[in-house]
């Protein structure tokens, strides 16, 4: 009987050698510049502030490095095992190549040892990978520590709610927390799923109406980190942004005591304008100011503070008059899906005035 394994095409019979080579690295020439462009368009994307910021693997905080830590201890070993494996792959590939005259090799029906050296392998690296992992998940479920900042976030179509329970503070989308100090956050929602993610600081966790999830870590460097609903969570799921704000220990005490005081009274005939305007379209009905009794709404973000923030629309977009303004005329414009009615209709000056009211809640 013919083996199939001892029949040649004709092909590669009346070829030299030489020249079957020549043709496979002309062959290899023709694909090179596509390649090259790959690679090419593969590096040529602008430089984006949000990816920076969105960047897990520049880890700010403890929690952060353990996850760091086990990356990397995965990805060498799984460099490590495709070096081998690619190599070995590679060896046999030119060293048992075909040539002309021979005949088929000795057929090999398993291999006790070899099968055996090759499932014991894996179980030892995945071992390896295991040990760590649970040590690591065991930590990071343990409760915080007693001395943590605790910090209530409520999850809301399309923003965040975020207390302090032990401070009496009550603000939105900008959480400051103090460097080096654990930072322990209380998660839960007022309406559907929604998820606390700040890439640089920990993992993703889900906040759940009636439930209460726990999540911390300790920031080990100041600055803004960016944070993200990371669950599609309805139309402006995307625009759910936030600001983590890890301050010195001195500038967190000072933001402390700011955030402590009652709203601002009005000075002057245009922030007194403002706080009417404020008053007679209704936002008072949603929003809430401290030790004002016509704003003591809970259903929008608590506006004690507003003019203290860097953003608004939940992270969107920089808290400037312009912007302030454009927000308070048409949401939806800047924001599509968000659930603040419009207020298309005041005129120039009242805008004007509650615009300069908002920011001189500071
Ligand atoms: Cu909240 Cu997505």
């Amino acid at each position: 009987m013919r083996m199939v394994g001892t029949s040649r095409s004709p092909r590669w019979e009346h070829r030299p050698a030489a020249g079957r080579r020549a043709a496979g690295w002309r062959r290899a020439a023709r694909l090179a510049p596509l390649l090259a462009i790959a690679l090419f368009l593969a590096a040529c994307g602008p430089y984006n502030f949000n990816d920076d910021v969105a960047m897990t693997i520049d880890p700010q905080s403890d929690v952060n490095q353990d996850i760091f830590n086990l990356y990397s201890l995965v990805f060498w070993l799984a460099t490590a095992v495709f070096v081998v494996v690619e190599a070995a792959l590679i060896f046999a590939v030119f060293k048992f190549r075909r040539r002309p005259g021979d005949r088929l090799p000795r057929q090999i029906h398993g291999n006790n040892r070899l099968e055996l050296a090759w499932t014991v392998a894996p179980v030892l690296l995945l071992v390896l990978v295991a040990i760590p992992t649970v040590q690591i998940i065991i930590k990071h479920a343990s409760p915080p520590p007693v001395d943590a900042v605790r910090i209530e976030v409520v999850g809301r179509q399309f923003w965040w709610e975020v207390k302090y329970p032990e401070l009496g503070i009550t603000t939105a989308n900008e959480i400051h927390i103090p460097v080096g100090r654990t930072a322990a956050f209380d998660l839960t929602s007022a309406d559907v799923q929604h998820s606390f993610w700040v890439p640089k600081m920990a993992g993703k966790m889900d906040l759940f109406p009636t439930r209460h999830n726990t999540l911390w870590f300790t920031p080990r460097s100041t600055g803004t980190f960016f944070g993200q609903c990371a669950e599609l969570c309805g139309t402006a799921h995307a625009y759910m942004k936030m600001r983590l704000m890890v301050d010195s220990e001195a500038d967190f005490n000072a933001w402390v005591a700011g955030q402590r005081q009652a709203a601002a009274a009005a000075a002057g005939d245009q922030l007194q304008q403002g706080a009417q305007v404020f008053v007679n379209n209704g936002c008072g009905g949603c929003h809430y100011l401290e030790g004002n009794q016509n704003a003591q709404g809970r259903t929008g973000p608590d506006l004690t503070h507003a003019g203290s923030r860097t953003t608004i629309a939940a992270g969107w977009i920089d808290n400037t008059p312009e912007n302030l303004a454009r927000w308070i005329r048409n949401p939806a414009a800047v924001k599509p899906g968000v659930l603040m009615p419009a207020f298309e209709r005041l005129s120039a000056e009242d805008m004007d005035a509650l615009v300069a009211y908002l920011l001189s809640l500071r």
